[in-house]
């Protein structure tokens, strides 16, 4: 087979050290993919491109498919996030984020496995903001009847194809009435409708963060509109062992953005220090859609082999410091390619 052309941005901060390490890792695996290299965010701004240049969008929209590290936003008037740039740009309104225990990697629990779809392009990050009247600002937040359809059906499908139980809708629709009740109306309505077969629960998103670090063992999907998924998906975080573990995919109709959840980390860029496993495993679920969309079965064997063999690392203690070890970033990586070849 051809190698499938895939858009790499390594990013700002922690980025490419954690892209580089990815890259190599994959490439050891013998991933049949040419990377396309492409900049966003500061790293643009720096090359005197625009924080997300139109070549990048280009070549997104060619190859439909990117790898992405994470991006600095300049804080200050006139940048709106990357992120949310891209997001809005190629439509992508599906954010993934599946939140799993590791072997080897202690932490209160040991039974977590969840799965995190944020609606992603609505909301409050409409980047709807005004100033009403000096010393009054506001912001809106917009919920339209297509995005909460949208992403309901999206999240119905998605658990009925993985074999999942139960979605549960966090919200806050007893103060949003409007907004946060149009998301769970939308969700319960494709549930009674399209998907009866499938458990569905809601919960005041309060109570809700509660009952998650009482016991996240009692949640599957969780469904949730953009800044209550943004915020959830670090807390979950925390369940596992925190932002180094926790992988990310955002989909589209047509294109498909993996990253991992946590940002640039500009207070430990440069060091060598930074985890790159949330971005492998954002890879790895880059793999398995592959897979999927192009019935590949390399992909998925690929898949399979690089997230056999972290297991294997984080079960031996071959970690980086954030998770107890004392492997920096290449060392990590160096280990992972060393059990690779051994495999
Ligand atoms: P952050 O996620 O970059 O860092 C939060 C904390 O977690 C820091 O102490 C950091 O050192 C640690 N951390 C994050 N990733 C780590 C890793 N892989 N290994 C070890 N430790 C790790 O969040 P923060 O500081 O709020 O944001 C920094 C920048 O990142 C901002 O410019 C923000 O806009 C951007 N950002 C970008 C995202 C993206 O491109 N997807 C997502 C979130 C934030």
């Amino acid at each position: 087979m051809n190698p499938v052309d895939v858009v790499l941005l390594p990013g700002d901060g922690i980025g490419p050290e954690i892209t580089q390490a990815v890259t190599r890792v994959l490439d050891a695996a013998g991933v049949k993919i040419n990377w396309v290299p492409g900049l966003a965010g500061q790293s643009a701004l720096d090359a005197g491109q625009e924080l997300l240049p139109q070549e990048t969008m280009d070549a997104i929209s060619r190859c439909k498919i990117a790898l992405k590290g994470p991006c600095t936003t300049p804080v200050g008037k006139g940048f709106t996030s990357v992120n949310v740039g891209l997001r809005k740009a190629f439509g992508l309104y599906a954010a993934v984020r599946p939140v799993r225990s590791l072997p080897g990697v202690n932490t209160r629990y040991d039974n977590v496995d969840l799965v995190i779809i944020r609606e992603n392009t609505e909301g409050l990050y409409s980047g709807v903001e005004n100033e009403v009247t000096p010393g009054v600002v506001m912001s809106m937040k917009v919920a339209t009847q297509k995005g909460c359809e949208r992403i309901g059906r999206w999240a119905f499908r998605f658990a009925n194809r993985r074999e999942r139980r139960k979605i549960t809708v966090l919200h806050k629709a007893n103060i949003m009435k409007m907004t946060d009740g149009l998301f769970l109306n939308c969700a319960a309505d494709v549930h009674e409708n399209d998907y009866p077969n499938l458990q569905f629960e809601t919960a005041i998103i309060d109570a809700g963060c509660m009952r998650l670090v009482q016991d996240p063992g009692q949640f599957d999907v969780l469904l949730l509109e953009n800044l209550y998924g943004d915020v959830v998906s670090d807390l979950c975080a925390g369940l596992v062992g925190g932002l180094g573990v926790v992988p990310g995919a955002n989909f589209g109709d047509e294109e498909a953005i993996f990253e991992a959840v946590h940002g640039s980390a500009p207070d430990i860029a440069g060091m060598n220090i930074a985890n790159p496993l949330a971005l492998l495993m954002s890879a790895v679920m880059m793999l398995n859609y592959l897979a999927e969309t192009k019935h590949e079965p390399h992909f998925a064997e690929c898949a399979a082999r690089i997230r056999d063999t972290y297991d294997a690392a984080l079960q031996a203690g071959e970690t980086t410091k954030d998770l107890g070890g004392n492997l920096g970033t290449a060392e990590f990586a160096d280990a992972l390619i060393r059990r690779i070849g051994q495999g």
